[in-house]
């Protein structure tokens, strides 16, 4: 369990936070892969990605290809949704956050020197993420000339916890509005 009843809800936040930052840092936590939601105009679209980074300031880093659909939904409409879970601790961990895309900017450089080389080729595919071919191969051509790395930065405005326990559920939000104050919640 990472959470009980007799923490405080300050407690709460740091431990949360902790164990978000171990995500990031840490290949086997699960943590390190988040479903990310964005607003589509026909359904909602949902998909794995890797937590990079979760900065000083609070905000959790992705890396992405800015060819790939999600960046539409975003420009579209910038807010989504991030889901995290750890079976072993039985935490689910919600975020609303606002995203804003780093292409070809200062930030987005400092990153992509970063990966190695190898990763680095897979945001040069020659076609753009999605795009139907003939056979699989053609998935893997990369163009030398240019990459199309971008990274997506979520800032959050409410983060809200669930730990399952036999001795009762616990559920608390909080919320940038209120200062990261955290109020608890029927589960
Ligand atoms: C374990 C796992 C990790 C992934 N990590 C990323 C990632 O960090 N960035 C990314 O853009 N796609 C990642 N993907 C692929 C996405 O889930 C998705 O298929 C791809 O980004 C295209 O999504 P879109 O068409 O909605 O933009 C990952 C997939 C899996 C299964």
């Amino acid at each position: 369990m990472l959470l009980t009843s007799s923490d405080v809800p300050s407690e709460i936040w740091q431990t949360v936070l902790h164990e978000l930052h171990r995500g990031a840092l840490d290949a086997k936590h699960p943590f390190r892969y988040v479903t990310l939601a964005t607003i589509g105009t026909h359904f909602p679209h949902v998909r794995t990605v890797v937590l990079r980074e979760l900065t000083s300031n609070l905000e959790f880093l992705v890396y992405i290809d800015a060819r790939s659909a999600k960046v539409q939904d975003l420009l579209e409409v910038p807010r989504v949704s991030l889901l995290f879970y750890h079976p072993k601790k039985q935490v689910q961990v919600r975020v609303k956050a606002l995203a804003t895309i780093h292409s070809e900017d200062e930030l987005a450089q400092e990153y992509w020197k970063r990966i190695s080389e190898k990763r680095q080729s897979e945001y040069k595919s020659s076609l753009a993420p999605g795009t139907r071919i003939e056979n699989p191969e053609l998935g893997w051509e990369s163009s030398m000339e240019r990459s199309y790395f971008s990274v997506l930065k979520f800032s959050p405005l409410s983060i809200e916890v669930l730990q399952l326990a036999k001795d009762g559920h616990l559920r608390i939000q909080f919320e940038l509005a209120s200062g990261w104050k955290g109020s608890w919640m029927v589960p």
